[in-house]
């Protein structure tokens, strides 16, 4: 079998097990990639003011190599061109997008700085599968530099309708960049639509084809169940008092709803009185991107506001909302699901979500939680069991809320059993085989007509 070349921002090299890791790309990779040989490039994630050759480091059959950023770079590149124009412009924000010259000038400067370390690592033969909106340019970087391989590229984030992408001024440019590829994967078939639609505006076309990432459901049913008894979990176990859970684990970031998600909590206690006291809302929510001011000033207003629904439904033995922004590791919140009577999961725009996934997956199949879950991430095509709101009406999430809450243990069998079943069908493994062989296939005849 060919050597696999991963490229990515985030290389989640050798740190201690169990340590927190956040985003769900390095863990549906790691499990993917299980015993094939493989070299994973990407950032170290540190700066340093001259950095230097690749660092190289060896976990079973995968060589990790990842190189430091100066502290402008990451500025430029990661806090500016990544995250703070494509990151709100591919989840459909245009408002939020800021749009610097110099930015997009460093990302680009990163990602040919990338193709040029990345290129003497390189054997003739090995098949480069480049990952997320970070690397829009590496497959023409890599071309440059003589590269022949076979390169894929793969978003785990969604893509816009084209009118919207339009609006990027370099928007023309990275279209070009990612028709270099042989492959183009994202995660469904809406993204699938607007990317060709765009690829077709500037008269490029590249294959396009929805992968929906899938998560190794038995082995987290596994952990979650393994987790529950642990000192975390039973301590939250009995903090609550025999209240219902309601669970929301999200990195902090304004795609993921959280405003409209407190007020939808709310809402439920508002509207539905019967739930007050009986119900607790935990938010793990990890600090995330915080060099970026969209982040922080996002962190002030959920301060405030979890502060406030506290201060206003909060009675002397009981608090509604349980706040936190500190990272935990998987396998704790894996127990954490599976104590949860609903998960709460209410992107305003999701490339797929894989904690709706984990969320299913932890589940105790005699007594399931429900999963209410925002019809705008990428799960809900897959998710048929989950109750589906609007994440942008907090309205809609109460009387989702209040759906979960009254649900009979026999209808939340059958939907969770559909789902547990959905899953069962795709996990990261079958994801990254499916993607690798479209992409073998796809080199094949392309190389056949040249
Ligand atoms: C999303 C992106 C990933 C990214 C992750 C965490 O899942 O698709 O590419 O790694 O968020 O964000 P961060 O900026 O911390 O890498």
């Amino acid at each position: 079998m060919k050597r696999l070349v991963i490229v990515s921002n985030r290389v989640p090299s050798p740190k201690p097990r169990g340590a927190p890791q956040a985003g769900g790309l390095a863990v549906a990779l790691a499990e993917a990639l299980a015993g094939r040989e493989a070299l994973w490039f990407g950032w170290s994630g540190e700066t340093s003011d001259t950095p230097g050759p690749p660092a190289i480091a060896t976990a079973g059959s995968t060589r990790f190599a990842t190189i430091d950023l100066t502290a402008a770079e990451k500025r430029g590149y990661y806090g500016g061109f990544s995250n703070g124009t494509l990151w709100p412009l591919l989840h459909y924000r245009m408002g939020l997008a800021e749009f610097r010259r110099d930015e997009h000038e460093t990302w680009r400067a990163v990602n040919d700085r990338f193709a040029a370390t990345l290129a003497p690592l390189l054997r003739p033969d090995d098949v480069i599968w480049v990952h997320d909106f970070h690397h829009f340019p590496l497959a023409a970087a890599l071309r440059a530099q003589g590269c022949h391989q076979r390169i894929g590229f793969f978003l785990h984030v969604p893509f816009p309708p084209a009118a919207l992408f339009d609006a990027l001024p370099q928007g023309a440019r990275l279209l070009a960049d990612l028709a270099a590829f042989d492959l183009l994967g994202v995660q469904t078939e809406a993204d699938a639509v607007n990317m060709r639609d765009a690829l077709a505006g500037i008269g490029a076309s590249a294959p396009v084809t929805a992968f929906p990432v899938g998560i190794d459901s038995q082995s987290f049913a596994r952990e979650a169940a393994r987790a529950a008894s642990l000192p975390e979990a039973r301590r939250l176990a009995e903090s609550l008092g025999g209240r219902a859970l309601i669970l929301g684990v999200d990195r902090l970031d304004y795609s993921k709803g959280l405003p409209q998600r407190f007020r939808g909590y709310a809402a439920l206690l508002k509207r539905f009185p019967e739930h007050r006291r009986r119900v607790t809302f935990l938010q793990v929510a990890p600090v995330s991107r915080n060099e970026v001011a969209q982040y922080r000033a996002l962190r002030r207003e959920l301060d405030e506001l979890a502060g406030r629904i506290n201060g206003e439904h909060g009675e002397i033995d009981w608090i509604p909302i349980r706040w936190m922004t500190r990272a935990l590791p998987r396998a704790t919140l894996a127990g954490f699901h599976r104590l949860a009577r609903v998960g709460l999961v209410t992107p305003l725009r999701d490339g797929m979500n894989l904690v709706a996934k984990e969320f299913v997956a932890a589940q105790d199949h005699d007594d399931p939680g429900v999963l209410v879950l925002s019809r705008f991430a990428g799960a809900a095509a897959e998710l048929k069991g989950a109750i589906l709101v609007n994440p942008h009406d907090p309205d809609e999430i109460a009387e989702g809320l209040d759906a979960a809450l009254r649900m009979g243990v026999e209808e939340r069998r059958t939907r969770a059993a559909l789902d547990r079943a959905m899953l069962a069908t795709n996990s990261a493994a079958d994801w990254a085989k499916g993607y690798l062989a479209a992409l073998e296939a796809t080199g094949e005849s392309m190389r056949g007509a040249a």
